[in-house]
């Protein structure tokens, strides 16, 4: 018996959970332990199984957070289970010093996916790496150093991609940040004409707002932005990590407006939640200075063969099962249910948003996020606020989620809401 086989064959779901907390406590963070109890997040997942993920205990829930849209393809999709699984009987993850064919052709399928002339894929492991490796890209092109942000963005914690993120909370404590960033009002081309000067080399955009509150940009803010960069010889950066691979209705939300952006960031969902993987994609015109200096931007881990098997695999399951029109018909059936229950909760609802499978309700106030987390728990649906907007909780469930499903998660909603509502009764009775 190995370690892994004796991990998996514990079953007393009593003593994982009592092993698990003392391990945090003791050896993790004991205060993300306590953030996970009281946003009622506090599940030790067990079985994952589509649109479903189960606590150690049996308890099913379905999954509305998914890792912020890290499972498109469902949680532990088996088709994509069982070609790994063949792969790593004969591969490991491949070593970085040497020419990796699932590479190559996992860089073809992107190139021929993503919007118009996007080519050259650069890999990485996470999210905000492969921002970091745009705002590179962006400056070694340009010879120019500024980017400009969106307030509220979200593009990561580590090094250039920090300072982009909207939020100073995630900043402040580790200036001085790299100069060089300013911030501007989403969907607010004006603001972004004002800020270019001669040092701008890029603007950043999602193309929907994940963290700031599943805000979707305007379809014509995002072909204005293209024009003034056009103009201004400046480059334009979509961050797809949260819209990509389906989640929107379409495989990239940049379809939605027939943008295409100089470079395209895309991590998460790429990989199907089966290994690490994020990568940016950019036009052959501006992989002048990779061209000139291939071994400057690296790392370890990044495109490994397993990683790339795992994301053609995926990619290969999103087209097979047309999952970007799934999530245009299931976000559909989503946003007629949530309309219903802005209607009859209007003292709780201000608004229901977003695109496809990337929707949020925001609520009246900040603390009403929190307290519908703990509620959709309790009615067997996990969901979270979004980070930078605690009054936005967000229904970003796998795009495999059936119709029933679909009605389970609206009827939990109901639920949980008339329960606050009950909560706000007895409140104003009291005061
Ligand atoms: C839009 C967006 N960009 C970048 C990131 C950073 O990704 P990672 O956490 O993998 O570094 C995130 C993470 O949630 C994100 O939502």
């Amino acid at each position: 018996m190995s370690i892994i086989d004796d991990i998996l064959a514990e079953k007393d779901h009593e003593k994982i959970r009592r092993e698990t907390e003392t391990n945090y406590r003791e050896y993790v963070n004991p205060f993300a332990l306590r953030m996970f109890k009281n946003a009622s997040l506090d599940i030790i997942e067990g079985k994952r199984e589509g649109a479903c993920v189960y606590d150690i205990s049996g308890e099913k829930y379905i999954d509305c957070v998914t890792g912020a849209g890290i499972f498109n393809v469902g949680r532990h999709n088996v088709e994509i289970v069982d070609g790994l699984k063949k792969a790593m009987d004969v591969y490991d993850m491949g070593g970085w010093i040497s020419i990796i064919r699932e590479r190559g052709l996992l860089a073809k399928k992107l190139a021929e996916i993503t919007p118009g002339d996007l080519k050259f894929s650069l890999f990485c492991c996470g999210g905000g790496e492969a921002i970091e490796v745009a705002i590179k890209l962006a400056r070694a092109h340009t010879d120019k150093t500024d980017i400009i942000c969106m307030e509220n963005s979200y593009h990561g914690v580590t090094g250039f991609a920090l300072p982009a993120t909207g939020r100073d909370v995630y900043k402040t404590p580790f200036e001085p940040l790299t100069p060089g960033y300013s911030h501007v009002q989403f969907n607010n081309i004006e603001a972004v004409t004002t800020t270019i000067t001669k040092k701008t080399a890029a603007v950043l955009v999602e193309p929907i707002q994940g963290e700031g509150g599943i805000l979707p940009a305007d379809d014509d803010y995002l072909v204005k932005l293209r024009q003034i960069c056009n103009k201004n010889e400046i480059l334009l950066i979509f961050d797809e990590v949260q819209t990509g691979f389906g989640r929107t209705g379409k495989m990239f939300a940049a379809e939605h407006s027939n943008v295409t952006p100089d470079i395209m960031v895309l991590a998460k969902s790429i990989s199907g939640g089966m290994y690490p993987l994020s990568c940016a994609v950019f036009t052959e015109e501006i992989s002048d200075f990779l061209m000139a200096h291939p071994f400057t931007i690296i790392n370890s881990f990044g495109g490994t063969s397993l990683a790339c098997l795992a994301a053609l695999a995926t990619i290969e399951y999103i087209e097979k099962n047309d999952l970007p029109a799934r999530a245009e018909k299931m976000g559909a059936r989503f946003m007629s249910g949530l309309v219903i229950l802005k209607e009859k909760y209007p003292d709780l609802i201000m608004d229901v948003r977003g695109r496809g499978l990337m929707l949020g309700m925001e609520f009246s106030e900040d603390s009403i996020g929190p307290r519908m987390a703990f509620q959709l728990r309790q009615n067997g649906v996990i969901s979270i606020y979004t980070f930078n907007n605690p009054s936005i909780i967000r229904i970003m469930s796998t795009l495999v989620i059936n119709e029933d499903e679909v009605d389970f998660v609206l009827n939990a909603f109901d639920l949980s809401l008339k329960e606050i509502n009950a909560q706000e009764e007895r409140m104003a009775k009291t005061t």
